[in-house]
């Protein structure tokens, strides 16, 4: 996949800007607050329907505008193009169009335009909460796997209900319920085949991690474990083994569940833990292991879903060279020549013989 052309109207703070990046790598840089992560938020909002900041929507439209607009036009691997264009207003909120038709469920467009990212805040992905590891795999795993994201959505929604329903069970003293039967078993369906479809997600992205790890740090030894909440699970669980651990265990926390009104296990309590050297990273690593495996994560990231989908995503990598010691720059820069396109944000120009400079300043800035 690759970036042909980008307009911004009234996005953050461009008024107006147009970007046309190379193929290869290309390094953008300017000054802090020049709206060099903006650039890669608008790319990013074209390319999954929202912007890779966290930040609400309306915190994109530029102070005292109206309206914003983005206009982007995408190749694919067969040389077919996708526009993609995204306005926002406060009465309509946001509207997707490709190739000239509106996308009413954003979730449709997911997947069309494989993309990556990296931004320093995503460290929280290695040393924050379980629920940031937990969205890194599933936003991993829905890009290439409609079936996943309806999964992961109807989990959601009956975990809701059977909150609540846990909930008036407590408040009316009662354990027996028909209902809760039923919906338990609704559960742990769902719950059954998200586990399954992470672990063997993790198994081929596991693969390229380490791959990727050895090229970037000899001599420390990296591991993913699936510690899943219903218990111990074997090494390559079936469907129904899982379907099974999950039962058995609902049937034997029933009433602690009632009387926590919640549901105490499933995909969404399950942990995924990083280990270097067999130790748990979050509470061991220094800074620089931190961030090189967050990076690593990203790199493996762009492999998985090339390998899955057999179309090269797009890279986003903002400011990922702070921090970083020269060879460990040289290394990356390295693994990315072989990685399609790549845009890179960075205060300072960068001299590289594949890399593409482009200051900011440089840009087109009028819509005339
Ligand atoms: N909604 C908005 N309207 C106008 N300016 C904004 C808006 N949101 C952020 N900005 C400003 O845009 C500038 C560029 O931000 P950013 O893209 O993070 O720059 P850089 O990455 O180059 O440091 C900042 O000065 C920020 O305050
Ligand atoms: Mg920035």
């Amino acid at each position: 996949m690759r970036l042909k052309s980008i307009t911004y109207e009234n996005f953050r703070n461009h008024r107006f800007l147009r970007f046309n990046p190379s193929s290869g790598i290309n390094l953008l840089y300017g000054p802090n607050g020049s709206g060099k992560t903006s650039i890669l938020e608008g790319i990013h909002f074209c390319a999954l329907t929202k912007g890779f900041l966290g930040s609400p929507d309306n915190e994109s439209l530029s102070f005292s505008k109206d309206y914003f607009l983005l206009n982007s036009i995408f190749c694919d691997g067969n040389n077919s193009d996708i526009n993609v264009k995204i306005i926002y207003t406060k009465e309509k909120d946001k509207q997707v169009i490709v190739n000239s038709s509106e996308i009413k469920r954003f979730s449709q467009h997911l997947g069309r335009i494989p993309c990556i990212t990296f931004s320093p805040q995503e460290i929280v992905i290695v040393h924050g909460a379980p629920a940031e590891r937990r969205r890194f795999i599933d936003n991993t795993i829905s890009q290439t796997d409609r079936r996943y994201l309806d999964d992961l959505l109807a989990y959601r929604r009956v975990l809701l209900q059977r909150n609540a329903l846990l909930l008036h069970l407590y408040e009316i003293d009662e354990r027996n319920s028909d209902m809760l039967t039923i919906m338990t078993e609704q559960l742990a369906k769902i719950a059954a085949s998200l586990i399954y479809a992470r672990i063997k997600f993790l198994s081929l992205f596991f693969y390229h991690f380490k791959a990727l790890y050895s090229l970037l740090m000899i001599n420390e030894d990296p591991a993913i474990l699936y510690r899943c909440s219903a218990g111990k699970i074997s090494e390559d669980p079936s469907l129904e083994e899982l379907y099974s651990l999950i039962s058995l265990k609902f049937k034997q926390i029933k009433k602690q569940e009632i009387a926590r009104t919640q549901t105490l296990i499933g995909p969404h309590r399950d942990e995924l833990v990083f280990l270097l050297n067999e130790k748990e990273i979050k509470k061991y690593a220094s800074q620089g292991q931190m961030r090189t495996f967050l990076i690593c994560l990203k790199l493996s990231q762009h492999r998985y879903l090339s390998e899955i989908t057999g179309e090269e995503p797009l890279s986003l990598l903002d400011d990922v060279f702070s921090e970083l010691d020269e060879k460990r720059t040289e290394d990356i820069l390295g693994i990315l020549e072989t990685y399609g396109q790549t845009i890179i944000t960075s205060a300072s120009k960068k001299e590289h013989s594949n890399i593409t400079a482009l200051s900011i300043d440089s840009f087109e800035k009028n819509s005339s």
